[in-house]
């Protein structure tokens, strides 16, 4: 095809400020196979492959994607992504053992774990053995995404036998998911309210109480949210604790127990903060608390999972007593 075709005519007529449009690729992709491979053989300038790659979208049955192998090794690791992407869009066994070489090769952590989510979203059980080979590998997402192409055959004995050990795998997010698939107790839905609904007795109650005792009438699994503003150590005088030490067992007590009123997937938003203590007198140095951080660990061990920190900017004019008449 030369650059009079009529595909270069339309190419420029859809081109704006020098980026092709979604539409246009869209077209381009249903006009035919070799007009696209045509296409992106043509571009000079990576954005523009990109572009394309990022915008195929589904790729037509029997789509022919032997132009995109070349991709996997192009210098620009995102467009080796993007290649491996698209191939598994393909579902083409032919393309396994490319995958696999390619896979071997390559240095950039993100293309691996692509050309690993290609293989297992290949869903074909002669790629089994490559999944369970891939659950040795350095970089737990890549076990990750094999746990996630092998899942898929989870009635296979041979599977379950490989993946169930990974309950005592080194990494956390790995534990994790093999934990859920495998050791989660499936609690029967009979004694529990549908997941959107409170109990009534909970609604628009004020319990002037302490905190642990008043806990303990909550029914498992009954609330949405927590927010929750704990004393900060001893820096104020709501309550005194012996120390820090128990300080933070008191809020392992208190949280332990919000986790186990917590409706699954729900939340607990803790407001608190580094705190200091002044020093007794001159001679002596004041003492910094780095409450969240420290408080941090109990919550994961307990089972909470951290989502994000939220950092209130208090300004200038904001003063330790607000009560004492200051915001
Ligand atoms: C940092 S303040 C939060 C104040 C709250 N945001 C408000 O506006 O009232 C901590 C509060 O926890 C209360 N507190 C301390 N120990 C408690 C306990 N064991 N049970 C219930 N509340 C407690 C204190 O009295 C204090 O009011």
């Amino acid at each position: 095809m030369t650059d009079r075709s009529p595909i270069s005519e339309w190419e420029n007529t859809n081109r704006i400020d020098g980026v092709f449009s979604k539409k246009y690729i869209a077209e381009l992709k249903n006009r035919g196979n070799s007009d696209l491979a045509h296409f992106i053989a043509k571009q000079k300038d990576n954005k523009s492959l990109v572009f394309i790659l990022e915008n195929l979208g589904y790729l037509p049955k029997n789509f022919d994607g032997k132009f995109l192998i070349p991709l996997l090794n192009h210098e620009y690791s995102k467009i080796r992504l993007l290649a491996a992407k698209n191939i598994a869009k393909l579902s083409n066994l032919d393309n396994t053992a490319i995958l696999l070489q390619t896979y071997q090769k390559e240095t950039d952590t993100s293309v691996k774990r692509e050309i690993v989510s290609a293989i297992g979203r290949m869903r074909n059980p002669d790629n089994k053995k490559i999944l369970i080979d891939l659950l040795q590998d350095n970089d737990p997402k890549i076990v990750c995404q094999a746990i996630r192409g092998l899942l898929v055959f989870e009635n296979d004995s041979e599977v379950v036998e490989k993946l169930k050990p990974l309950i005592n795998h080194p990494n956390e997010m790995v534990r994790t998911v093999i934990y859920k698939e495998f050791f989660a107790i499936t609690e029967s839905s009979q004694n529990k309210s549908p997941h959107p609904a409170s109990h009534d007795c909970l609604k628009n109650v004020v319990v002037n109480s302490d905190v642990l005792q008043a806990l303990k009438y909550v029914p498992d699994e009954s609330i949405h949210l927590t927010f929750t503003s704990p004393p900060y150590y001893n820096a104020r005088d709501y309550s005194i604790y012996p120390s820090y030490q128990h300080y933070l067992e008191f809020l392992e007590k208190v949280f332990r127990e919000t986790h186990r009123i917590t409706k699954e997937g729900r939340f607990l938003i803790v407001n608190t903060s580094p705190i200091i203590i002044p020093r007794v007198s001159r001679s002596h140095s004041s003492r910094r608390y780095p409450i969240p951080f420290d408080l941090h660990p109990y919550l994961v061990k307990m089972g909470w999972e951290f989502i994000d920190d939220i950092i209130w900017l208090k300004p200038e004019s904001c003063v330790k007593n607000r009560i004492g008449g200051f915001m």
